[in-house]
């Protein structure tokens, strides 16, 4: 939530990080705002709203050119998203100024404190009281902004990205990081800091990993990074793989589009190289031996939104292939519940951004009870992965759009590669059988592509049902995650009132919602699971029966549901617990039909962020 970005160098430092607000404007776009400083003197704009309002305004009334220059796009968080909440804040001399990501929690504290020594504060939000302790501490630094963000930093509670400039240091940006993301990246005669790469991957692949409780002064040919103390420290570099272009529309109305279409590759990129000569799978980066695989009794699955969707997916193909008892549990409710952990409890963090704020503390909470960690993680060097004992890397790509589509795809397969693995490892599952899935998960992004060519009907369907209210999404076992993800990308893209439901629980309360012409999308299970498919065509039958416009999702060539179905869409055939990979696509190319019939922001929906950095 907020996008960062800071530069030092010699080319326009307003442009550059316009330019870098623009690429993680999906963070945040409440408003927006930037400073920067030529010497002696400091100069801000900020303003309400999106940040074509900013760009606006700049071109309008331009700011001097300078080299040092911090940016920011907000997810409100404390006070309204107008002009004067909007970041930077400035202190009462105006020559210090603030961006921030996250939550001053001991801010209301400082405010009263500030006040009493007579600082006057203007917005409602937490991040101001930072600018004011830092014009508080800098004289007794020496001007030293480095040194007096390490002070103010050691008051702070909560987690925070901070960012901050002075009028003072001409050529110096600095900032600090808690529990909040931030990155550095490494140029010549020229830095950058920002809250993920995709901000500066045009100017330079040459990344700093910076850790929590530390902070970085940032200047145009060396970059310092220390603990809150003063105490050097080493931050790991890193080189940065992602296409630039990966992160351009590319023609695209919608990023969310470019995305769906990405996913055969982003599939087929996510298998790569996790085969060795003897056809065995081999998931080396796991790091995880083979005793601690095999002394794994429990595994539990922690996540949020369509990660969580992916690790429901999980449970079944890792109950199947490995006989392991596995939960999955949304990262919100996990440590609050006192959920019992040891340490051969394996906790399986899924997270596309690797920052999601949720699902790290369930994670710390898992390691802290000294159970082993495993992340399944779309961004090098996030947090998350970072922290884990083990890393499985997706390789969706930079995924902008606020609606995950590819990156799903993409953690199903490292779920299913996961599972896989772990029945190889502990003897759970016929090297036939894992040789079989394989075989069939490197068809997928064939499959998934047939998919993605004869969606016209789905689009056509979208428009002819813009304007209705409801929607239903009903599945059975691996279906019914589905369904889920089907209805949660509707509401947060489309703003429909949708639910997934268990097609077996409908009788148990939801049928009662059905009534004439409510379209309902069933997903029916492929043919070789008899029973299982059976039963969700009855169900088919039941929502029917009872009026509704039934939407079905079939294998093709599956003739049984034929009858009831009022549009059926087929499926290339897959195994049950592969069929995610195939099923899920469809609803993503409704839901992203629907949001922009209905003229509203397909990649930046309301009051929502791509990562959801506090809890
Ligand atoms: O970055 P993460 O995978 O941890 O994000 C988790 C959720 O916030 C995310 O999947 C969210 O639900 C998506 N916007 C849904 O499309």
């Amino acid at each position: 939530m907020c996008g960062i970005v800071g530069y030092v160098g010699d080319r326009s430092g307003l442009d550059i990080v316009v330019a870098g607000l623009r690429r993680l404007e999906y963070r945040g776009y409440d408003s927006a705002g930037v400073a920067v400083v030529s010497p002696g003197s400091l100069l801000t704009d900020k303003r309400a709203g999106k940040l074509a309002n900013l760009e606006k305004a700049l071109a309008d009334s331009p700011l001097a050119t300078s080299g040092t220059a911090i940016g920011h796009t907000r997810w409100a968080t404390h006070g309204a998203p107008t002009d004067r909440n909007a970041h930077p804040h400035t202190d009462c001399t105006g020559r210090v100024a603030v961006i921030h990501n996250g939550i001053i929690e001991n801010f209301a504290a400082l405010r009263a404190e500030l006040s009493e020594h007579g600082h006057v504060l203007v917005s409602d939000t937490d991040t101001e009281v930072v600018a004011h302790l830092l014009e508080q501490v800098m004289p007794e630094t020496g001007d030293d902004l480095a040194e007096a963000l390490r002070r103010v930093c050691r008051r702070l509670e909560g987690a925070f990205t901070l960012v901050a400039v002075h009028a003072a240091a001409a050529d110096v940006v600095v900032a600090a990081r808690r529990n909040s993301p931030l990155v550095v990246g490494l140029g010549v005669g020229e830095n950058f800091l920002a809250s993920d790469v995709s901000a500066f991957l045009a100017y330079t692949r040459e990344a700093l990993e910076v850790a929590d409780g530390q902070v970085v002064e940032l200047r145009r040919d060396r970059v310092t990074v220390t603990d809150f103390d003063g105490a050097p420290a080493h931050p790991r570099g890193y080189h940065i793989d992602w296409d630039a272009a990966a992160a351009e529309k590319d023609g695209y109305d919608y990023f969310m589009l470019k995305e769906i279409a990405e996913q055969p590759k982003a599939v087929a990129d996510t298998l790569i190289g996790r085969i060795d000569a003897q056809g065995r799978l081999t998931l080396d980066e796991m790091r995880l031996s083979v005793e601690e695989l095999r002394a794994i009794d429990k595994i539990i699955i922690v996540a949020a939104g369509t990660a969580y969707h992916a690790g429901l997916v999980a449970k079944y193909a890792i109950e199947h292939w490995t006989r392991i008892p596995c939960e999955v549990e949304l990262a919100s409710e996990f440590r609050y519940r006192d959920p019992v952990l040891t340490r051969d409890t394996l906790v399986i963090a899924i997270s596309q951004s690797g920052e999601t704020m949720d699902t790290l503390m369930a994670m710390r909470y898992a390691r802290e009870q000294r159970s082993l960690v495993l992340a399944i993680c779309n961004t090098n060097g996030a947090t998350i992965p970072r922290e884990s004992d083990a890393v499985l890397y997706t390789h969706a790509g930079p995924e902008v759009a606020v609606a995950s589509t590819k990156a799903f795809l993409t953690q199903l397969v490292a779920c299913y590669l996961v599972a896989l693995y772990l029945g190889q490892v502990r003897g759970s599952t016929w090297s036939e059988e894992i040789a079989s899935v394989i075989a069939e998960l490197a068809d997928m992004p064939d499959k998934v592509d047939r998919v993605l060519d004869t969606m016209a009907p789905v689009r056509e369907l979208a428009r002819e049902l813009r304007e209705c209210t409801s929607v239903l999404f009903l599945g059975r076992h691996v279906g019914y995650p589905v369904a889920l993800e089907g209805a949660l990308k509707l509401k947060e893209i489309a703003y429909m009132h949708a639910e997934g439901f268990a097609s077996g629980e409908l009788k148990h309360g939801p049928i009662a919602l059905v009534e004439q012409g409510l379209p309902v999308f069933v997903v029916v299970p492929p043919r070789g699971r008899g029973v299982l498919h059976d039963k969700v065509v009855s169900n088919i039958q039941e929502v029917r029966a009872r009026g509704a416009r039934t939407i079905v999702l079939a294998e093709a060539g599956d003739e049984s549901v034929a009858p009831y179905a009022d549009v059926l869409i087929p499926l290339p055939p897959t195994p049950t617990l592969l069929q995610p990979l195939v099923a899920t696509i469809p609803l993503q190319v409704f839901a992203c039909e629907m949001a922009s019939q209905r003229g509203f922001d397909v990649d930046q929906p309301r009051n929502l962020a791509k990562s959801v950095t506090v809890e």
